[in-house]
C-alpha cells in the first residue's frame, strides 16, 4: 500500500538510493504472461488498479491519513517553533496570514509602504522654533476658549441659573447627547468684532450623536444678551444648517433667544443671507428629508419664536419656556394690558390651545429625554460600528507641534526638506503611517496618495512647496482619481505666499504656465462631487488657496491649526515703495516719506488679520483644531459624512407643515 511521506519531507532530498521503478504495464504482463486476451479482459492496469484502491483515491487516502489535518495545520505545526522565533516574519511564513482566521478587511490593506518621519538633525533648530510658536499659539488658544466657555459672563450666568432658574447652554447640551464627546464648530466665533465681544456669537453649534445619529445642534446661549441674535450669529447658524444640508444630519434647535439684536438690525435683517434664511433653510430641510427638532427652554421672542414653530417636532417646558411674537412689555405698550409671560406663551397655552408645540415637558431634563425619544422615531440609521481595528502612526501626533510651520519664511530649513516636510506631518496622521504615494517623483511640490485615517480611507493631497504647473496638473489628476473611486479628500494646506507680479518675462511665462496648471485643478477641485475636508496647516495664501480647497471651494469641512495665516498676501510680500509713475528724485523721496506711516499701519494691521483668530472669530472656517487632535477630527467627519449612506427617509415635494 502506498504510503505517502508526510508533507513536510515534500522537497527534500530522499535518504538513499531506490531501485529503478517498474513501470505498471510490464509487472501485468509478467503477471497474466500465457493468458489468453480474454482471460486477460478486465484487467487493464487502469482497471486492476480500480479493484485494489476501489474508493482509495490518492485523496482519499491522503485525507483519511490526515484527517483534519490541512496542509495549512500541518505547515504550522511544523514551524511552529521557527515562528516564535520570528523567522516567519521574514520568509515565506507572514504569521498573520497564517495564524489569523479573521477575514481581511478589503478595504484596509496594511501593505502601503510606510513613511520614514523622523526628522533629521540638520532640521531640528526649525523644529524648536515651530515648536515653541506652537506653545505660544496654543496657550492663546486656550485663553480664548476659556474665556468663550464663560459665556456672557459670571454675573449673566447666575442670573440665568439662579433667578431665571434655567440650566447653562453646555449643561443642556450633556443632557441631550450621547456623550461629551462633540465636534464642536467655531467656538471662538464673535470675538473681538467691531460691534464687540459676542462670545461663542451667541449660540453654540456643533456635531454630536443621539442614540447613535450623529446630529447637528444649535443651541443659544441666553447669557450672552438674551441669547439675543447677532450678525455673526447668523452666519454660524446658516452655517450648522448648511452643513447639515450637505451631510444630511438632522438639526436640533436648543431655543432661548430674545430674537433679533435691535441695534444692529440693517445687519440681520433685510439681506438673503440674514436672519429669515434660517426659517427658509427649515423649509427646505424639511422636503428634503432632514429632519429638524426643537425644544423652547426659555423666552423664543419674534424671530426667536419661528425656529420652533417651524420644527417638525417640538418640546416647550413648564414655566421657563415661552413662545411669542411680541413680549409682555411690548403688549402694554400697545394696548396697556399686564400680561403675564406664561398667559401671553406658556409651555401650557402652546401644548393645549395653539399647537406649536408638540411636547410639554415638566423640567429640562424631561425635556431632553423626549428629544432623545423623538429622534429614536426618526428612522435614522446610525453608521454601522464596523470592526476598524486601525493601527496608530508610529510617530507622535504630539511631534506635530514642531511641524507645525511658524510661518512660510521662517520654516525655510524644513521647507528645504521639502521632500519629507509633508510626509513627516502626513506619518502623524495615517493608520500605521502607511502611505500609498501617487506620482510620487513628478510635480513634486504637492504630494499626492492614499491613507487611511482610523480605518477610513481617503485620497490626500498635501502641499510640499510652491505650487508649480507640474504641481497643479497632477493635482487635478489625482482629484478625479478620488471624484471617480469616491474616495473622500483630504487637502492639507499650506500655500506659499506669491509675490505681487512677475520680474522678468521669462518669469511672465512661468507664471502663464501655472495659471493654467492651476485653473485645472481649480476646476477639478470644484467639480469633485466626493466629501472635502480642508485642513490649514500653515499658510492659506492668494490662489493657491483656492486650488487646495480654500473656504470658497466649499469643504464640507475647514479647520485651521493655530499656527496658520490667512490673507491674499503675505506681509513680507506686501508692497513697501509707491509706485514710481513719472516721479523722480526729491518727488519720489516725498512720496515714500508720506507713504511709510500708512504702510506701517497697513502691514501692522495685515499681520492682525492673518491670524487664525481672526480668521476663526470671523466664520472663514469651521474652527481652531490642535495638530495632536487632526486625526481625530478628520476620522469623526468622514464618519459624519458617511452617515448619509445608510439613510432611507427621502426628499419630499413639500416640507411638514405644522396643522
Ligand atoms: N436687542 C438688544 N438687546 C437686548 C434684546 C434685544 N432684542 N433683548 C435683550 N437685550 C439685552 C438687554 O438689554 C440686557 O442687556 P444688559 O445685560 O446689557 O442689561 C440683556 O440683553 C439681557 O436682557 P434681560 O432682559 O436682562 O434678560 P432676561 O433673561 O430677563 O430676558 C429676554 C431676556 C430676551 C426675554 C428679554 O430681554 C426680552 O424680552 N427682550 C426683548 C426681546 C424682543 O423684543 N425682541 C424683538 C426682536 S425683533
Amino acid at each position: 500500500m502506498w504510503s505517502p511521506a508526510p508533507l513536510c519531507a515534500l522537497g527534500r532530498r530522499r535518504p538513499g538510493p531506490c531501485p529503478p521503478l517498474q513501470p505498471l504495464t510490464r509487472l501485468l504482463q509478467r503477471e497474466y504472461r500465457g493468458q489468453t486476451p480474454r482471460e486477460y479482459q478486465g484487467q487493464t492496469p487502469t482497471h486492476l488498479l480500480q479493484r485494489e484502491y476501489r474508493g482509495q483515491t490518492p485523496t482519499r487516502l491522503l485525507q483519511r491519513e490526515y484527517r483534519g489535518q490541512t496542509p495549512t495545520h500541518l505547515l504550522q505545526r511544523e514551524y511552529r517553533g521557527l515562528l516564535g522565533q520570528g523567522w516567519g516574519r521574514t520568509l515565506h511564513l507572514p504569521p498573520r496570514r497564517f495564524v489569523s482566521n479573521k477575514p481581511k478587511s478589503k478595504r484596509n490593506p496594511k501593505t502601503f509602504p510606510v513613511l520614514d518621519g523622523r526628522v533629521p538633525a540638520v532640521y531640528q533648530h526649525a523644529f524648536e522654533e515651530n515648536l515653541r510658536n506652537s506653545k505660544a499659539v496654543i496657550k492663546r488658544y486656550s485663553e480664548l476658549l476659556e474665556r468663550v466657555k464663560k459665556g456672557g459672563g459670571e454675573n449673566a450666568i447666575l442670573r440665568h441659573t439662579q433667578r431665571n432658574k434655567k440650566l447653562f447652554v453646555r449643561e443642556r447640551l450633556r443632557l441631550l447627547l450621547d456623550h461629551e464627546d462633540f465636534l464642536e464648530l467655531s467656538p471662538l466665533a464673535g470675538l473681538d468684532m467691531p460691534y464687540g465681544d459676542v462670545p461663542a456669537a451667541g449660540c453654540l453649534t456643533g456635531i454630536g450623536r443621539i442614540c447613535g445619529v450623529w446630529c447637528v445642534f444649535i443651541a443659544s446661549d441666553a447669557t450672552v444678551k438674551g441669547g439675543t441674535i447677532y450678525p455673526i450669529g447668523v452666519k454660524k447658524q446658516l452655517r450648522a444648517q448648511e452643513i447639515a444640508m450637505e451631510n444630511r444630519l438632522l438639526s436640533v434647535h436648543i431655543v432661548d433667544s430674545g430674537g433679533a439684536f435691535l441695534p444692529l438690525q440693517s445687519e440681520l435683517f433685510p439681506d438673503k443671507l440674514h436672519g429669515g434664511r434660517i426659517f427658509y433653510n427649515e423649509a427646505i430641510m424639511s422636503a428634503m428629508g432632514i429632519p429638524q427638532v426643537a425644544v423652547v427652554c426659555g423666552s423664543c421672542v419674534a424671530g426667536g419664536a419661528y425656529v420652533p414653530t417651524m420644527a417638525e417636532e417640538s418640546v416647550i417646558i413648564d414655566q421657563i419656556g415661552t413662545l411669542f411674537l411680541a413680549g409682555p412689555p411690548l403688549v402694554k405698550a400697545a394696548t396697556g394690558e399686564d400680561v403675564s409671560p406664561e398667559d401671553l406663551g406658556g409651555a401650557r397655552l402652546h401644548s393645549q390651545v395653539s399647537g406649536c408645540s408638540d411636547h410639554f415637558a415638566v423640567s429640562e431634563e424631561e425635556a431632553y429625554e423626549c428629544i432623545r425619544n423623538v429622534v429614536s422615531t426618526l428612522n435614522f440609521e446610525p453608521v454601522p460600528g464596523e470592526d476598524r481595528e486601525p493601527d496608530s502612526p508610529l510617530y507622535s501626533p504630539e511631534e506635530l507641534l514642531g511641524l507645525a510651520p511658524l510661518d512660510y519664511s521662517c520654516t525655510l530649513p524644513v521647507k528645504l526638506s521639502s521632500l519629507y516636510n509633508s510626509l513627516q506631518i502626513l506619518s502623524r496622521l495615517v493608520d500605521g503611517s502607511r502611505f500609498q504615494e501617487f506620482k510620487a517623483p513628478y510635480g513634486t511640490t504637492l504630494v499626492t496618495g492614499f491613507g487611511h485615517v482610523e480605518g477610513h480611507l481617503v485620497g490626500i493631497v498635501a502641499n510640499n512647496g510652491e505650487l508649480a504647473h507640474d504641481a497643479a496638473l497632477k493635482g487635478s489628476h489625482f482629484v478625479q482619481l478620488c471624484g471617480q473611486r469616491g474616495i473622500p479628500i483630504l487637502f492639507l494646506q499650506n500655500t506659499a505666499p506669491q509675490p505681487a507680479g512677475p520680474a522678468s518675462i521669462s518669469q511672465a511665462e512661468a507664471h502663464s504656465n501655472r495659471l493654467k496648471a492651476q485653473a485645472s485643478m481649480m476646476a477639478a477641485v470644484a467639480c469633485a462631487t466626493v466629501p472635502k475636508i480642508t485642513i490649514v496647516i500653515g499658510g492659506c495664501f492668494g490662489s493657491d488657496s483656492y486650488v487646495m480647497c480654500g473656504r470658497s471651494f466649499s469643504p464640507n469641512f475647514l479647520f485651521l491649526w493655530p499656527n496658520a495665516r490667512v490673507a491674499l498676501v503675505d506681509s513680507q510680500h506686501f508692497p513697501t515703495v509707491p509706485p514710481a509713475g513719472d516721479w523722480t528724485g526729491e518727488e519720489l523721496e516725498l512720496k515714500q516719506l508720506k507713504a511709510k506711516p500708512v504702510q506701517f499701519s497697513a502691514l501692522s494691521r495685515l499681520e492682525e488679520e492673518s491670524s487664525a483668530f481672526y480668521s476663526s472669530s470671523r466664520l472663514w472656517d469651521d474652527g481652531i483644531i490642535l495638530p495632536q487632535d487632526t486625526r481625530k477630527v478628520i476620522a469623526q467627519c468622514l464618519e459624519i459624512m458617511e452617515q448619509k449612506k445608510f439613510q432611507t427617509v427621502l426628499s419630499h415635494p413639500h416640507p411638514i407643515i405644522r396643522m
